[in-house]
């Protein structure tokens, strides 16, 4: 069980990084989750072009190829059949010294470690959800590793026995704290619009695609939160917990309280586009 440190192949216990380290000191960095299915990583160019968006936003010079992404991460997969994950992390490295302004010289930490995917409890029956103030930063576009107002926002649903907080901005409903947003309005299938205030996720755009191509009606759009509490579907979607559908809003059932026709649909297409 070798993790990926700044080109070499290690045991974990052995891959150390520098307490001056500007990931550590800052939060200076960004990541990506990429799922493996039967070993192979899912829509890669799609998270390797995400990715250089998340770079490029962060100012953070790196340059690696599709193919050079492949070939790092393919000795971390187990070729054991089950649902994987890369969990990649590159930060602008150590500075001698903890300055706010960039080092004269970035040489970048790159760390990438490979999981199981733990397909997620609760995903047949539905979960719960609270809706919560949308604390974070104006650049959501950016998958950046400074996650605390996600964590804050995740762990006060988790004390109020909801598994996700859906997070609200002036009544309009963005993503969730670690996933993006979906409700079936009047019959459409609808997610807000890309913009800097959600991050653009893979599992999403799999979604509007297979949405697409099987003939559900669906749209971008903002949903507001009346409209979310009066639909008759809403799920959360992201790459390790796939689509899960929401039965209790803010302890008040969504429709009958079951997971819905449009869910089941969606969730055997892509069950199927994975294999
Ligand atoms: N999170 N929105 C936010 C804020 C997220 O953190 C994530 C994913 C998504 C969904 O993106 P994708 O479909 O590409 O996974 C949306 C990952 C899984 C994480 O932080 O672990």
């Amino acid at each position: 069980d070798k993790v990926y440190l700044n080109g070499a192949y290690l045991p974990l216990a052995e891959a150390k990084v520098s307490v001056l380290d500007r990931g550590f000191l800052f939060g200076d960095g960004v990541y990506e989750v990429i799922p493996a299915y039967a070993g192979k990583l899912f829509r890669l160019e799609s998270h390797v072009q995400r990715l250089n968006n998340s770079l490029a936003a962060i100012r953070l010079p790196l340059n690696y190829s599709v193919d050079e992404w492949q070939n790092i991460f393919q000795p971390l997969l187990n070729n054991n059949g089950k649902d994987q994950y890369i969990y990649l992390q590159i930060t602008r490295g150590y500075a001698p010294k903890r300055d706010h302004g960039f080092p004269a010289e970035t040489i970048p930490t790159v760390f990438a470690m490979c999981s199981e995917i733990v397909p997620f409890t609760g995903k047949t029956v539905g979960i719960k959800a609270v809706t919560l103030d949308d604390t974070r930063w104006q650049m959501c576009q950016v998958k950046a590793i400074t996650l605390l107002a996600n964590i804050l926002l995740r762990q006060q649903a988790l004390d109020q026995g909801a598994a996700e907080a859906i997070l609200v901005k002036n009544g309009r409903v963005i993503e969730g704290a670690a996933s993006n947003i979906f409700a079936v309005i009047d019959g459409v299938l609808v997610t807000p619009p890309k913009s800097h205030e959600i991050l653009p996720g893979i599992t999403r755009d799999v979604i509007l695609e297979l949405a697409q191509a099987n003939n559900i009606a669906s749209r971008e759009a903002d949903i507001s939160l009346a409209e979310l509490q009066a639909a008759s579907e809403v799920w959360v979607a992201s790459s390790t917990r796939e689509i899960i559908p929401i039965v209790d809003l803010d302890g008040t059932a969504v429709a009958d309280g079951k997971p819905g026709p449009v869910w089941q649909k969606l969730d055997k297409l892509l069950q199927d586009y994975k294999k």
